[in-house]
């Protein structure tokens, strides 16, 4: 091959590492402020016992093929069976991964003639399945419910004839903070259209029995909401539970379900297991609200940062090069702190996110505040 093909790519990359916007891998070492699995059961004994078991009775680790082929494995059934009963959904459907269901979702369900109205923090793979969808799509500030109503109204006004689509997360990934749900689902019903929440950091986490803040809007026809599998429930693949009829469109329509090898069925297993853990072990939910609680006071107090309404606290920062520069010091000290900057999060709003998970305790926590507020001091702007 010619080099000077990788050329383009080299100078892109040597542009980002300029901006401070350049991504690595880096290992997993330290401990855990980062990842996602808020109840701790990503190594729990109970998951890879399930695993264990359903290997024991046949449970192939692959699925051999497309669930609209051979794919489609009892386990899969079984575990939409099951998770709709939990999430009180008329079915629930399971995907590979959220990013995969929300592609799906969006890029079948919404018509030509709907619109899309998202807010403006949504997640990528919304992004990503808006812009394979036919329907319009408008963007609307954060959390600013008078603005979506807005939307879907000057949209009908101007000659909308079919129906608006509101796409929300309920617990924002990079900000922590709550959706007003009840009041979007208002929104949604006002203009005859449907409203879809993204529950990825809220599902194990928050509700009723662990079921998710959209559990206030169980059985509305018009909601269709998404539960990933590899956050709290420390698995992987998601689970969108949304009226039946919804759920046979999609498997006749969504592409990347039709011609995609269907998720392990092995992983079905786990992830079944992981809903009985939440419904048997609640108190893994009220841990992780001490623990949450504890950091938010420890972050206050001594950094300033304001109180958040989840185990996701964003330790604002502001400039690329100084987030990276205090994440990299807070690895060297031990502790897993990574930085979060654009395009993932708005410009000139790079940050720590801080999460709170059953893999650490008070005294952990205690130190590694103590530890960012010395590298927050020693590297001020
Ligand atoms: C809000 C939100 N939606 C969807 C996803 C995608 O889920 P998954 O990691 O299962 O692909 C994520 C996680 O990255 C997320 O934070």
């Amino acid at each position: 091959m010619n080099l000077s093909a990788l050329a383009p790519y080299e100078s892109m990359l040597a542009g980002l590492e300029r901006k401070s916007r350049l991504r690595r891998l880096a290992p997993r070492q330290g401990i855990d402020f980062t990842s996602n699995d808020y109840l701790g059961l990503a190594n729990a004994h109970r998951l890879k016992a399930a695993i264990s078991a359903a290997i024991d009775r046949g449970v192939p680790v692959g699925a051999g093929g497309s669930r609209l082929l051979r794919g489609n494995h009892a386990e899969h059934e079984a575990l939409e069976a099951e998770a709709a009963a939990f999430f009180r959904a008329e079915k629930a459907l399971y995907f590979s991964s959220g990013f995969a269901a929300n592609v799906a979702l969006f890029s079948s369900l919404p018509q030509r003639a709907d619109l899309i109205v998202h807010d403006a923090l949504i997640h990528a793979s919304v992004h990503d399945g808006i812009a394979a969808s036919k329907a319009q799509a408008v963007a609307v500030p954060h959390n600013d419910v008078e603005a979506f109503d807005r939307a879907a109204r000057s949209w009908r006004q101007a000659g909308g004839k079919g129906r608006p689509w509101i796409a929300v997360e309920s617990l924002y990934s990079m900000d922590g903070d709550r959706a007003p749900l009840l009041a979007l689902a208002d929104v949604a019903d006002r203009h005859d259209g449907f409203l879809v929440i993204d529950e990825a950091h809220a599902t194990g986490v928050f509700g009723p029995g662990g079921r998710g803040l959209a559990a206030e809007l169980e059985r509305r026809g018009n909601v269709l909401v998404l539960h990933t599998c590899g956050k709290a429930l420390g698995v992987s693949g998601a689970l969108l539970g949304l009226p039946s009829s919804l759920a046979n469109y999609l498997i006749n329509r969504a592409r990347n379900f039709i011609y995609s090898t269907a998720p392990s069925p092995l992983m079905a297993a786990a992830v079944r297991e992981a809903l009985r853990i939440v419904a048997d072990e609640p108190e893994r939910r009220a841990r992780l609200e001490e623990l949450r609680t504890f950091a938010a006071g420890h972050l206050q107090l001594l950094i300033g940062v304001g109180p958040s309404a989840s185990q996701i606290l964003p330790v604002m920062i502001g400039d690329n090069a100084r987030s990276l520069r205090i994440a990299e010091r807070m690895r060297a000290n031990g502790f897993d702190v990574r930085a979060i900057r654009p395009p993932t999060v708005p410009e000139g709003t790079a940050r720590l996110r801080i999460s709170i998970t059953l893999n650490v305790d008070e005294d952990e926590i205690a130190e590694m505040v103590q530890a960012l507020a010395i590298a927050m001091q020693e590297d001020r702007p």
